[in-house]
């Protein structure tokens, strides 16, 4: 069995090797990311904005996610496959947390959640860990909140930012996450977080220093609409796609499309 499991994600922390980690929301991007070795594959809230039109990732249900997920799981073989919490589906408390992860492992088929805060989710963690569920933390900007954040900000500037930032993320390790996503955060400060941190840091917009990095697969494949200051385009699949949309619309209409070794004799 070659499954990326927790333990895995200490070994490599401990062996100063980087975790790669993609957003997927369905089978086809889950079985290419999966064939391209990415460790970790998460069913993120992000499926709202990115997929479903949403204009934010509030909206995001546990019902939606669920198929996402289990596409997502059926469609690997190695990387771990991580589902978040949605908005709404674990504040209400530790249990409600337990009842929402519990969904995504039996009905999905995750490996592990993720869900977003600090000290404020850490009895959350607590009891998810007990349970057996590994759960990956999501602290810095954190977009569930950004009603309440002011927008779209970079967290923990300054020497009061930059300490609740540690308090969080120690919280988290003590509670018992595998591993914490530090989202929008200066470079210095997430590097002294995954200095004080045995579990790794998996970083986005939040500098060279973290253990890992994970993007969201439309912002990195040049797939999505608008792309982030901290999202680096490895490809144009979005240029790519329309380009092959369109050769198939002209090849119809000026009917090269389908030639006979697309057509069926008699
Ligand atoms: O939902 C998501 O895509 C995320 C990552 C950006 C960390 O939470
Ligand atoms: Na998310």
């Amino acid at each position: 069995n070659k499954r990326v499991r927790v333990h895995h994600l200490a070994a490599a922390k401990a062996a100063g090797e980087r975790l790669t980690m993609l957003t997927a929301y369905d089978a086809p991007t889950a079985r290419i990311f999966d064939a391209a070795g990415i460790d970790m594959l998460l069913v993120g809230d992000s499926i709202g904005d990115n997929m479903l039109a949403l204009d934010s990732t509030i909206p995001v249900t546990v019902d939606e996610l669920v198929p996402a997920v289990r596409a997502v799981a059926r469609s690997t073989r190695r990387a771990m496959v991580v589902a978040d919490l949605p908005f709404g589906s674990y504040e209400a408390g530790p249990e409600q947390a337990l009842a929402s992860a519990v969904r995504m492992l039996k009905e999905g088929g995750a490996h592990a959640v993720k869900f977003e805060g600090g000290v404020r989710v850490a009895e959350h963690v607590r009891l998810l860990a007990g349970a057996g569920i590994p759960v990956v933390g999501h602290i810095g900007f954190t977009p569930q909140s950004e009603n309440m954040l002011g927008g779209k900000r970079v967290q923990g500037r300054g020497d009061d930012g930059a300490e609740r930032l540690c308090e969080d993320a120690v919280a988290l390790q003590d509670a018992g996450a595998v591993a914490v996503v530090l989202e929008m955060v200066p470079a210095p400060v997430a590097a002294r977080v995954s200095e004080i941190l045995h579990i790794p840091t998996i970083g986005i917009g939040a500098g060279p220093h973290c253990d890992g990095q994970v993007l969201v697969w439309l912002d990195m494949a040049g797939m999505g609409d608008w792309s982030p200051r901290f999202a680096k385009q490895f490809a144009q699949l979005g240029a790519a796609l329309q380009q092959a949309a369109s050769g198939y619309a002209s090849e119809v209409r000026s009917g090269t499309f389908p030639a006979p070794q697309h057509s069926y004799e008699s």
